[in-house]
């Protein structure tokens, strides 16, 4: 499958459309920014690293039930998608205390929560993607009841699995953000990546960052950490075969 016309040029990805109007090509570039753009930079190898995991992570999670936009790895940045709608959430779920929850709260970074929690903020850049309730989303005709019921249910469902198979890296799954799609029948699928952009990923021995809080906060090794964190997903995927 060839790419076709660039439909879209997002932070960390591009979006071309196939031959095919059911799916397009997502490629991700090394590109990283931070702070609604604000902060620019890019980060040596991202692009190759959040593909293959973000494609690894979602064709495990197909495997248990989950509906992905996933179809096929194209090569190292390239990958064939199914064409969604794009809920315009973001869905966030965490396990441990860290970033803006910490900080809304009051609360110091890495205290594990009683309760995974769920939010949702607003996508949309010009507002700052703004936190908002179920609600909010209701009213603004975001989502329908039983969409936000389906984002709901696999959204604590991709924890549960993404948790226990990151704790068989040495790994905690602190938090992530996830977003979903429409397909053309008007079911809910999981869209968009998980990788380091979009998880908080602690070395569960010594607390390290694996993931862009390096680059968020200035703390270096970057690309170091981006490698680090798919070399323990390769091993673990490479003993399970
Ligand atoms: P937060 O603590 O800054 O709200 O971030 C929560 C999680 O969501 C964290 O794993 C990073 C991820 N995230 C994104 O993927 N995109 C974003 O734009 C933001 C703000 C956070």
């Amino acid at each position: 499958m060839n790419k076709g016309n660039q439909l879209y040029e997002g932070k960390a990805k591009k979006v071309f459309e196939t031959g095919d109007p059911d799916l397009l090509i997502v490629s991700y570039k090394d590109d990283a920014t931070a702070f609604n753009g604000l902060k620019k930079g890019t980060i040596a190898g991202k692009g190759v690293i959040n593909n293959k995991m973000s494609n690894a992570l979602m064709r495990m999670l197909e495997k248990e039930g989950v509906p992905t936009h996933y179809v096929k790895e194209l090569n190292d940045r390239d990958t064939l998608v199914k064409k969604v709608e794009i809920v315009p959430l973001e869905v966030i779920v965490r396990n441990i205390s860290a970033g803006s929850f910490a900080k809304h709260y009051g609360v110091e970074e890495g205290v594990v929560l009683a309760e995974p929690t769920i939010e949702f903020s607003y996508k949309n850049d010009s507002l700052g993607d703004p936190l908002l309730n179920e609600y909010h989303a209701l009213a603004l005709k975001l989502a329908t009841r039983e969409e936000l019921d389906a984002i709901k249910k696999y959204a604590f469902k991709v924890n549960g699995i993404l948790k226990k198979f990151w704790l068989s890296c040495g790994v905690t799954l602190v938090d992530f953000k996830l977003e979903f799609g429409r397909l053309a029948d008007g079911s809910i699928v999981l869209a968009d990546e998980i990788s380091p952009d979009t998880c908080r990923l602690w070395d569960s021995e010594t607390g390290k960052k694996l993931d862009k809080d390096r680059f968020r906060r200035d703390l270096g090794g970057l690309e170091d950490a981006y490698r680090e964190i798919m070399a323990r997903l390769e091993q673990k995927m490479e003993a399970a075969k």
